[in-house]
């Protein structure tokens, strides 16, 4: 992901609208309900690589044609059996924040499931009933976090390992007493935990990025949570300032493909009272090193 300007964008068969002047950008001539030939594939790869998260408007996907959309990137990733939705493709989660519950899917500043050893790819996320005005998403780049410190910060970070575990995420399924009823997007109290690198490369581009996330990193390895808070707060702070974000508003038929090596995303919790339902299908990734 470079950062987008208003220099020609060398796309010859799609045309690609920046989102902000860090990461982003809305993707036209592209119809996710049919095959996408090769060379259009390709300028999609390229766009994605480019701005991290390329979105998609009007579009008439059922969940059959985002599994296909995502299998041009990789295999999917297949739910646990307690997050699949029954009748629904086993890859597929149900994100439904009804009116009458509070927690909102993706509240705070995180990349997806980094709790797993092989977190995934990325994840394409479909609209398919929206507030009447709320629930944008947002996404902040985390190339630019990580270019963006001092040399012997990223020096020193380089050397370290984090441990993500899911536990603040169950903790707060459990408050908004979604795990009592059985229902959302989990029902099982399992905690897991897995160690990566603070500063990961990415296995396409070759660029580092700064891989911690408020929701699910808890400490740095051989360090207590009390002496790895101060410095993660930072890191939180930073990565997700504002110059590193774009801000996306849905729409009726959007559809947004976000890569979760480089990009962290939050979910606004700005239509308490209103439904918000949308479909998503993950890629699996590769160990982050
Ligand atoms: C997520 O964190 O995957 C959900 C994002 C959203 O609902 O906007």
């Amino acid at each position: 992901m470079t950062q987008p300007s208003c220099e020609h964008l060398d796309f010859k068969i799609i045309h690609v609208l920046p989102l902000s002047g860090a990461a982003g950008a809305e993707v036209f001539g592209v119809n996710l309900s049919e095959q996408i030939n090769d060379e259009t594939l390709e300028e999609v790869k390229r766009a994605y690589h480019r701005f991290g998260v390329i979105f998609f408007r009007d579009q008439q996907v059922s969940d059959l044609d985002l599994a296909r959309f995502a299998k041009y990137f990789g295999e999917l990733a297949v739910l646990p059996p307690h997050r699949q939705h029954p009748g629904s493709l086993p890859e597929l989660l149900v994100i439904d924040k009804k009116p009458e519950t509070k927690l909102v899917f993706g509240w705070e500043w995180h990349s997806d499931t980094t709790h797993l050893e092989i977190p995934p790819l990325g994840s394409v996320l479909a609209a398919k009933l929206l507030p009447t005005v709320g629930g944008d998403t947002l996404f902040a780049n985390q190339y630019l976090a990580y270019e963006t410190l001092s040399d012997g910060m990223k020096n020193m970070l380089n050397g370290l390992n984090a441990i993500h575990s899911n536990g603040r995420i169950l903790s707060s399924l459990e408050a908004d007493d979604v795990l009592a009823q059985g229902q959302g997007v989990g029902s099982n109290k399992t905690t897991l935990s897995a160690i990566h690198p603070v500063v990961r490369t990415h296995p396409e581009t070759g660029r580092k990025a700064l891989f911690v996330n408020e929701m699910h990193t808890e400490r740095f390895e051989h360090m207590t949570i009390a002496e790895s808070a101060p410095l993660l707060r930072y890191l939180y702070d930073h990565s997700t300032r504002p110059e590193f974000t774009c801000r996306f508003r849905w729409a009726p038929g959007s559809v947004a493909f976000w890569d979760n090596r480089c990009l962290q995303h939050l979910a606004l919790d700005d239509y308490q009272g209103q439904r918000r339902l949308m479909h998503r299908v993950q890629i699996r990734g590769t160990k982050p090193v």
